[in-house]
């Protein structure tokens, strides 16, 4: 059993792709004391993400890193680990960030990176999660905080929550209800990393009390 990290403050770096509303509750967190942490870099690979302007706007650097400027994936995951290293990030957290994760990014922080998903894992990988559920029929859909390993949300679960589907949901009353879950766990689940509370044996993250009650 491995312990992910000793108890202090956490340096966090956030990957994200879009509107950022995963990123501002993070954020938030930290300015209420709730989560020991700071965000030390923003890095999007769209020039447009509102989560550049969210970012900057709370004197948080950013940086738009874009796949197309460089040879090939690998090449530009490099600059993105550059790019956190330099800014001392410790976990790297995806806030809507919607690319594969390669290899040589999850060993530079090996069980610190993080992504939120909109959908109980692992029902409904990968894209359009909450469509997913809708046209499967579940009664209870969810969101998920992982660690990321190398397959498609498949990586150890650290907290989810479940929410209802209603009868008369459509896609945009399902992501609300489920967005709305995904503010109060993620920043939660990077609260476990402060706290040093989090274990991973093979493919299953362990708190702290969980742990203790197996002695
Ligand atoms: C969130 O719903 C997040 O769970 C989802 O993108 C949205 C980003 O919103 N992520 C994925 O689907 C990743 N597979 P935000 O930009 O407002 O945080």
């Amino acid at each position: 059993m491995i312990r992910v990290r000793n108890p202090g403050r956490l340096n966090v770096g956030i990957l994200a792709s879009g509107r950022g509303s995963n990123f501002e509750a993070i954020a938030d967190a930290i300015e209420r004391g709730d989560l020991n942490a700071e965000i030390k870099l923003i890095i999007s690979d769209k020039e447009d993400a509102l989560v550049l302007k969210k970012g900057a706007k709370r004197k948080i650097p950013v940086l738009c890193v874009k796949p197309g400027d460089f040879s090939d994936a690998a090449v530009y995951e490099r600059a993105l680990i550059a790019a956190f290293r330099s800014a001392e990030a410790e976990l790297v957290a995806l806030a809507g960030y919607m690319r594969l994760i390669g290899d040589e990014f999850i060993n530079a922080f090996p069980y610190c990176i993080v992504n939120i998903h909109p959908a109980l894992l692992p029902s409904f990988r990968g894209l359009n999660a909450q469509r997913q559920a809708l046209e499967a029929g579940v009664r209870f859909s969810g969101c998920t905080v992982h660690i990321v390993d190398r397959g498609m949300d498949t990586g150890p679960i650290i907290l989810q929550a479940a929410v209802p589907v209603c009868g008369d949901d459509d896609e945009e009353s399902l992501s609300n209800r489920i967005l709305e879950e995904e503010h109060k766990i993620y920043w939660r689940a990077l609260r476990l990393y402060c706290e040093g509370r989090l274990y991973v044996e093979e493919k299953k993250v362990l708190i702290s009390e969980e742990k203790d009650r197996r002695k």
